[in-house]
């Protein structure tokens, strides 16, 4: 699996450093607040471990499976696999996701708890933000790391499900891109 890297972009101590200031802003933030925090997987799933371990709140947290990408192309079109919602009526609400790109996901995400569930607030934090030239459909209001517009995977984020369980964030060999 290691041979399949080309290059590593933020090692696990980067990844954890950085995480320590995202908690602490957002703790700041959440002081005396109600909140949930909605996770999108796969993709989030060490960096929901990883970041609520490290935010001192009473905070609840909801999972939810949406699912857009086909290899290293969004397939524009997003699926909700999850259909029973927490109720988060009069409550805050913070999405976490591991990355925004087009931004297709998370406006569908919002749009769909804008809609229907009677939070309070609506903000959202991911782990990477890809530097794109278009305008995105949305923004994310807490950010990891900005990245080149390259497919990475490892700490979660795959390529066709392979390499979530690496420990650092990294760019694939072309050869392993071909492969699958
Ligand atoms: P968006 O809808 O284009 O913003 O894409 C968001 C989703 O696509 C993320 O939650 C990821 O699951 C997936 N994705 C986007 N870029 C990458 C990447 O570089 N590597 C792995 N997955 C990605
Ligand atoms: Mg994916």
């Amino acid at each position: 699996m290691l041979d399949d890297i080309r290059k590593v972009l933020y090692h696990e101590s980067t990844l954890l450093s950085r995480l320590d200031e995202l908690a602490h802003q957002i703790t700041e933030d959440y002081q005396g607040k109600d909140l949930t925090v909605i996770a999108i997987l796969n993709g989030s799933f060490i960096f929901m471990a990883d970041l609520l371990r490290r935010i001192p709140l009473p905070l609840q947290v909801d999972c939810w499976s949406v699912s857009s990408y086909h290899g290293t192309k969004s397939s524009g079109q997003v699926n909700f696999r999850q259909t029973q919602l927490a109720d988060v009526r009069g409550r805050h609400v913070l999405i976490l996701d591991d990355i925004l790109d087009s931004g297709v996901t998370l406006a569908a995400i919002r749009e769909r708890l804008a809609a229907e569930s009677g939070a309070l607030t609506l903000k959202s934090c991911v782990l990477l933000r890809k530097t794109i030239d278009q305008p995105r459909s949305i923004n994310a209001d807490y950010v990891g790391f900005e990245i080149p517009n390259e497919f990475v995977v490892g700490y979660g984020l795959d390529y066709n499900e392979r390499y979530r369980n690496l420990p650092f964030i990294g760019i694939l060999t072309q050869a392993a891109i071909a492969r699958e």
